[in-house]
């Protein structure tokens, strides 16, 4: 029996081998974390994370050939392929901060497989890591090896969170970097047997391993460099009576362009993009290639500005000032369908909003309220360390309140600021929020998700992305 263990039970370890062992139900896969509460977490009835599809897939394999576990050390060395998918965090400190991904978390796994391995292995990089990573990793491995031969791939995972098992099940394509020698092809050809079991085979792509590591994050740049470019089109749109909507549609409509990823919204957000744009510019840089480093740092560079751009209208049409108001925050994961909030644009317009003294009132379906007020407290790039290693206790602050719907969040508020398309969103009764509210009635729809005529209609002053302005706006400034 083939045995499989992945190290690092997050949001990509979690449902990918939940996958692979429903399957491939001859293979045993075992996920392992440092993290005792979330391996305790897994084991039981509420998942760490929440993914549409993901429960029925744990609860019919769980105990059959898959297992959560915190004993890392005997899974790993027990296993014939491990993965290994632990967080990929933007470095804080020394060399490259702010840019360069922090292998630590990498570098530790690495070594404990050294330690630990007492046969054979493959080991698949699954965590999105900076070009050349998998070389040094050879080297720990195989500098530490005792006559063990490890074999390398790279197989970089393509899911997005919210549709995370759909991905799974139906992948565009998996992608399998190794090397190009007769063990490395070898290597390729028992990982591809595992996806061969669900994915077709013109859908399995084998590369070298170079390849494979700077597809993804290639593929996580021209992603969000879509966003980037719509939402600058949206403030075109805004200055001079465009609808971006209709833009994009347009735009879209050409084969060579597509329809996805052409939405204007407040910003894009995840773990992914932003870290990831970061390493390509980083590597663009130590390679001497500063324009194109630049290139790619003004897809980040645009994403701040929507941020900023749409905390400007909010403070400018309500009289330049929300000190001491009451806004309603709906939404705060970075997208629906996920409670995942890294790099999420709400802790941004939130931390603008509360920079001028407003006062918040946040309502988010899958977000616990810890949660939001450890990332409102938390530095940049904080987030992706173990909770551990973060700000523990957070201060509760006075000005943000967590409530668990969106009619208590907006009860006397001033404005509602819609920051996640969470779909209950667009059926709320928006005649009784506006009979609870202040006057005059604000929505600031930064998922362009309401009817905004109706809403006007109702009585409410309306901003949304990239849309003729409502009279109201009209002559105030966007950007300060
Ligand atoms: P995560 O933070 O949810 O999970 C990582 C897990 O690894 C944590 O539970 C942590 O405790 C554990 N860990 C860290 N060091 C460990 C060690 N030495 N031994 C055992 N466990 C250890 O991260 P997530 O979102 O699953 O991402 C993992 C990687 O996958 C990252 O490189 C990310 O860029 C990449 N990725 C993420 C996607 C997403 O949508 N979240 C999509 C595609 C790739």
């Amino acid at each position: 029996m083939v045995k499989i263990c992945c190290i690092g039970a997050g949001y990509v370890g979690g449902p990918t081998m939940a996958v692979i062992a429903l399957k491939c139900p001859e293979i045993q896969v075992a996920v392992v974390d440092i993290s005792v509460p979330r391996i305790s977490a897994w084991n039981s009835d509420t998942l760490p994370i929440y993914e549409p599809g993901l429960d029925e897939v744990v609860k019919k394999c769980r105990g059959k050939n898959l297992f959560f576990s915190s004993d890392v050390e005997k899974h790993v060395s027990e296993a014939d392929i491990v993965f290994v998918s632990v967080n990929t965090p933007t470095k804080t400190q020394g060399l490259g901060a702010g840019k360069a991904a922090d292998l630590t978390y990498w570098e530790s796994a690495a070594r404990m497989i050294a330690d630990v391995s007492k046969s054979n292995k493959i080991v698949v990089e699954k965590s999105t890591v900076p070009v050349k990573t998998a070389e040094a990793i050879e080297k720990i491995l195989t500098h530490n090896s005792k006559g063990i031969n490890f074999q390398i791939l790279s197989n970089p995972e393509f899911l997005a969170e919210g549709t995370a098992i759909q991905d799974l099940f139906e992948p565009d394509r998996v992608l399998i970097g190794g090397r190009e020698t007769p063990e490395g092809q070898k290597a390729i050809k028992a990982l591809r047997d595992v996806y061969a079991h669900w994915v077709p085979m013109d859908r399995i792509i084998c590369t070298n391993l170079w390849s494979a590591e700077l597809s993804k994050l290639a593929a996580n740049a021209f992603l969000a460099q879509r966003i980037s470019s719509v939402n600058a089109m949206s403030a075109l749109c805004e200055a001079t009576g465009a609808d971006v909507s209709q833009v994009s549609h347009a735009v879209g409509k050409d084969t060579r362009i597509g329809p996805k990823f052409l939405n204007a919204s407040v910003g894009f957000g995840g773990s992914c993009f932003q870290k990831d744009i970061l390493n390509l510019v980083y590597i663009c840089e130590c390679n001497g290639l500063p324009e194109v480093a630049n290139y790619w740092k003004q897809v980040i560079k645009v994403n701040d500005y929507q941020k900023t751009r749409f905390v400007n209208r909010i403070v400018s049409s309500m009289f330049n000032t929300v000190s001491g108001k009451k806004i309603a925050i709906l939404g705060f994961a970075f997208k629906k369908d996920t409670g995942d909030t890294r790099e999420t644009p709400a802790i941004d317009v939130c931390k603008g909003l509360l920079g001028d003294k407003a006062m918040l009132s946040i309502y988010d379906p899958q977000v616990s309220e810890e949660q939001i007020q450890r990332d409102l407290s938390m530095n940049k790039f904080d987030w992706d360390h173990p909770v551990h290693l973060q700000p523990t206790s957070p201060s509760s602050m006075k000005q943000v309140s967590v409530v668990w719907d969106a009619y208590a969040a907006t009860k006397d508020a001033h404005g509602i600021c819609i920051l996640t398309e969470w779909d209950e969103f667009k059926t709320l009764d928006y005649q009784k929020i506006y009979d609870n509210m202040q006057k005059p009635a604000f929505v600031f729809d930064g998922r362009n998700i309401v009817d905004v005529a109706k809403l006007r209609e109702i009585g409410f002053i309306v901003y949304s992305i990239g849309k003729p302005l409502d009279e109201w706006l009209k002559d105030m400034p966007a950007v300060a």
